[in-house]
C-alpha cells in the first residue's frame, strides 16, 4: 500500500492536487468523465482551495468532472459543518461548473434515510445502474479520525456491515446525530482510494491500521479493501510519527 508522508499538510495538499490533476487527466483519455468522491472534515479544505488556483485549475476539464462526497452532515448545504458548502466555498464558488456535475447529498432533508435513498438513487441515474448494482468511482478521497472511522462509517456502527445498500444514513452515538455515508461496497469498488491523514491525533491509530498485528482491534478503515483498485496513503509527518523509519525513507 504505498504511503507517503508529507513535511506538512501544506505539502500533502499539493501532492493531493497532483494526484487529482493527473486521475482527471487518466479518466477523461479512458472514459471522458471523472466520477471523484471528496471526503469531508477539515484536512481536504486545503486540496479544495488549490484546485481553484495555479498550477492546478487550469490543467483540469472542469466541465467533464462530477462530484460526489463519501459523506455528508444533516445540516443545510450553507451550514459551516456542511462537506458541500466547505467544497463550494473553496473550489466550486471559483469554477463555473453546471448544476448536475454538483452530486451532494441531500442531508438536510428531515428524514435522513430519505436522504440516502435519494443519493443512491442518484449514483443509479448517474452511472446507469440497475437495482443492487454498486458504482465504481475513478477516485475517493478519504479522511481518518482518531478512532479509525472513515467517511461517517464510526466504530460499532451498523453502516459498518451494510453490503447491499450504496448509501445510508447512520445515527451516531458519540456526535448524538445521524450522519448519511456512503458504504463499503462503493468504497470497495473504486479505482482509487486515497486517504488523506493529518494530525497529531491519529498517529497511534495509523500506527494500528498500517504496522499493527493483523490481530489487532479492526478499526473502520481497515474495512475498505478495492477488490480491483489501488489505496494510496497521504500522511503529513505528524500524524505519521509513530510509523516505522523504513516507511520514512521511501
Ligand atoms: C467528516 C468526514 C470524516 C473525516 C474524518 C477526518 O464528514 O467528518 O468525512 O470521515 O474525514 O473525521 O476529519 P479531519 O480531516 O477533520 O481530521
Amino acid at each position: 500500500m504505498p504511503i507517503r508522508i508529507f513535511d506538512g499538510p501544506d505539502k500533502l495538499a499539493q501532492a493531493a492536487a497532483e494526484l487529482f490533476v493527473g486521475r482527471a487527466a487518466l479518466a477523461m483519455k479512458a472514459g471522458g468523465r471523472l466520477d471523484v468522491v471528496l471526503s469531508g472534515g477539515s484536512t481536504p479544505r486545503r486540496l479544495f482551495e488549490l484546485l481553484a488556483e495555479e498550477p492546478y485549475c487550469s490543467r483540469v476539464d472542469w466541465e467533464a468532472v462530477h462530484f460526489f462526497w463519501g459523506d455528508e452532515r444533516t445540516v443545510p448545504p450553507d451550514h459551516p459543518d456542511s462537506n458541500f458548502g466547505a467544497v463550494n466555498e473553496a473550489l466550486f464558488s471559483k469554477l463555473d461548473l453546471a448544476e448536475e456535475q454538483i452530486h451532494r447529498i441531500r442531508a438536510e432533508l428531515a428524514d435522513p434515510d430519505r436522504a440516502a435513498a435519494a443519493y443512491e438513487a442518484e449514483l443509479r441515474r448517474h452511472f446507469g445502474l440497475s437495482e443492487g448494482e454498486v458504482p465504481r468511482f475513478d477516485l475517493v478521497f478519504l479522511g481518518m479520525g482518531a478512532d479509525g472511522h472513515t467517511a461517517s462509517l464510526f466504530p460499532g456502527t451498523a453502516a459498518l456491515e451494510e453490503s447491499e445498500r450504496s448509501a445510508v444514513a447512520v445515527w451516531v452515538e458519540k456526535l448524538g446525530t445521524h450522519r448519511v455515508t456512503l458504504t463499503c461496497p462503493v468504497f470497495d469498488n473504486a479505482a482509487c482510494i486515497v486517504f488523506l491523514v493529518t494530525g497529531q491525533e491519529k498517529a497511534e491509530t495509523l500506527r494500528d491500521v498500517l504496522e499493527g498485528a493483523a490481530e489487532m482491534p479492526g478499526y473502520p478503515v481497515q474495512l475498505i479493501r478495492p477488490r480491483n483498485g489501488e489505496v494510496l496513503w497521504y500522511i503529513d509527518k505528524t500524524a505519521g510519527r509513530l510509523l516505522s523509519r523504513r516507511r520514512w525513507d521511501q
